[in-house]
């Protein structure tokens, strides 16, 4: 394929892959977009291969193949609720390939250029290898801490802050030595390797110390890193699409990590330096009172009677797969004329857009789904509120516990109604690990059990 042809093939794949996030911003156009990416990366993958760069066939092949069977097969087994993980994991394998590309281009001796193009080359080498690193191991750990293999609580080293600043100024110092060695032609690779187990530690360090309930800004935090690795890696190799597809992926992540922030009322630099919300050194208020339980032709009987019904959503109804049993029972409440909204917070279940996607997917109508702004003023006038398997996103303590380890993040005001009904299978906490209180509110009643078991009693008691 010639020169020209290939470029043409890069702008073509580029601007596909802009229509594709613009596409993604919305519901209904989210499956639009979807295709647009896919159709923008096969053009990509095709021009590449046929471009004049690739000379080896076969190993090309392979790897495509092999690559292709292992992410098929992750895709066609992972459950919706291991989505985040394997998110992370892939981030991790973006970051991976950026260290590996940056090593390859270090060794490579048939790259002849000299002077200022020499020395740009080397710090593109350089950072490429920095981004990735942090993101490879940064990936790993989220992983790690969202499939609960470590522990989500933040690890919070003593002087963790002049630890990270010390990290800082010896991958400085790392870069200048590693600059003089290439020019002088000595061992360039030794100050490499030391910043490349610098950033390595780093990205290990900057992750275990993010608490629980900020994972959300760590996931598009290395969202956006593997965005900025990708178009290091562009600048590698002199790859244009390279650069614009990894400049798409990680502005866009930084937009969203700033969109949790806000959504979190957290300061982006506090997540980043850690343990956010564990600083003012007193205990959470314990939580005491009396638990309600609730059976599920008695909460048939209450939406019978209300007029006016919140469902919120959490991580548990996807656990649940309760989402289609919703739709059934919305549908039918709608019928009998009530007014039924869906409650959605910006964290709700483990993934930017988790109920979102749930909801969708069991075509549940998108003029009824509600962000937490749109409606959190609007309690007042709510009869009853269903929150299925939702815990931290409606925890009064967030707004009224300064010790509480999610102090000052916005959550949905459910208790200001006047019943809220609550379903989970047990009396345990949520991903950040705290008591909530609204269990034992005056007007709050637990429904007990798995969410789609209740669920569907409760559709059964309705249709009853
Ligand atoms: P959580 O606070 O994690 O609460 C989910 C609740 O669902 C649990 O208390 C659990 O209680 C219940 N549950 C689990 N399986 C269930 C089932 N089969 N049936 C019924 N209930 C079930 O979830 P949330 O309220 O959605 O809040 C999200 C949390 O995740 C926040 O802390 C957020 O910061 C964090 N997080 C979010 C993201 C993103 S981007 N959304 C990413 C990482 C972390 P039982 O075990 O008693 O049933």
């Amino acid at each position: 394929m010639s020169h020209s042809l290939v470029t043409m093939s890069y702008i073509v794949a580029a601007i596909l892959f802009i229509l594709s996030l613009s596409g993604l911003s919305n519901q209904e156009s989210a499956r639009k977009g979807n295709y647009y990416g896919m159709l923008g990366m096969a053009i990509a993958i095709i021009a590449t291969t046929l471009s004049a760069s690739v000379t080896v066939y076969s190993v090309l092949i392979a790897a495509i193949v092999i690559g292709g069977l292992i992410g098929a097969k992750a895709a066609l087994k992972v459950e919706m609720t291991q989505m985040p993980e394997l998110v992370a994991i892939m981030h991790s394998l973006v970051g991976l390939a950026a260290v590996l590309v940056g090593y390859a281009n270090f060794m490579d001796s048939s790259i002849a250029i000299t002077g200022v193009e020499k020395t740009i080359h080397e710090v593109e080498i350089y950072i490429g290898i920095l981004i990735g690193a942090v993101t490879f191991s940064g990936s790993v750990i989220a992983f790690g801490k969202l499939s609960e293999k470590i522990n989500g609580k933040p690890l919070l080293l003593p002087g963790r802050h002049w630890f990270n600043l010390a990290l800082l100024f010896a991958v400085i110092g790392l870069g200048a030595m590693f600059l003089q060695q290439t020019e002088a032609g000595g061992e360039a690779i030794i100050p490499l390797a030391i910043m490349t187990a610098i950033a390595v530690l780093f990205g290990i360090h900057m992750v275990m110390a993010i608490g629980g309930a900020d994972m959300p800004v760590v996931i598009s935090m290395l969202n956006s890193y593997s965005g900025w690795a990708a178009a290091a890696t562009g600048f590698m190799l002199s790859n244009d699409l390279l650069i614009v597809t990894g400049a798409l992926v990680g502005s866009s992540g930084a937009i969203l990590s700033y969109i949790m922030c806000r959504a979190m009322n957290r300061h982006f630099l506090s997540v980043i330096a850690g343990g956010f919300g564990t600083a003012s050194g007193g205990e959470a208020a314990a939580i005491e009172g009396e638990v309600q339980p609730i059976e599920a032709e008695e909460v048939a009987k209450l939406l019978q009677d209300s007029k006016n019904i919140m469902i919120i959503p959490g991580y548990g109804m996807a656990v649940a797969q309760a989402q289609h049993t919703v739709n059934e029972i919305t549908k039918l409440l709608r019928d009998k004329g009530k007014k039924v909204g869906f409650g959605i917070h910006p964290v709700a279940g483990r993934m930017p857009g988790h109920m979102n996607v749930l909801l969708a997917e069991a075509k549940v109508p998108y003029d009824i789904v509600f962000e937490m702004d749109e409606i959190n003023d609007d309690f007042g006038n709510v009869d009853v509120s269903i929150v299925i398997g939702a815990n931290d996103i409606v925890n009064p303590s967030a707004l009224n516990d300064p010790n509480s380890p999610i102090a000052g993040m916005p959550v949905l005001e459910c208790w200001k109604g006047e019943t809220t009904i609550v379903l989970k299978r047990s009396m345990a906490s949520g991903y950040a690990g705290v008591g909530n209180p609204l269990f034992v509110l005056d007007n709050t009643r637990m429904l007990f059990g798995d969410a789609n078991t209740t669920m569907q009693a409760v559709l059964k008691a309705l249709k009853g």
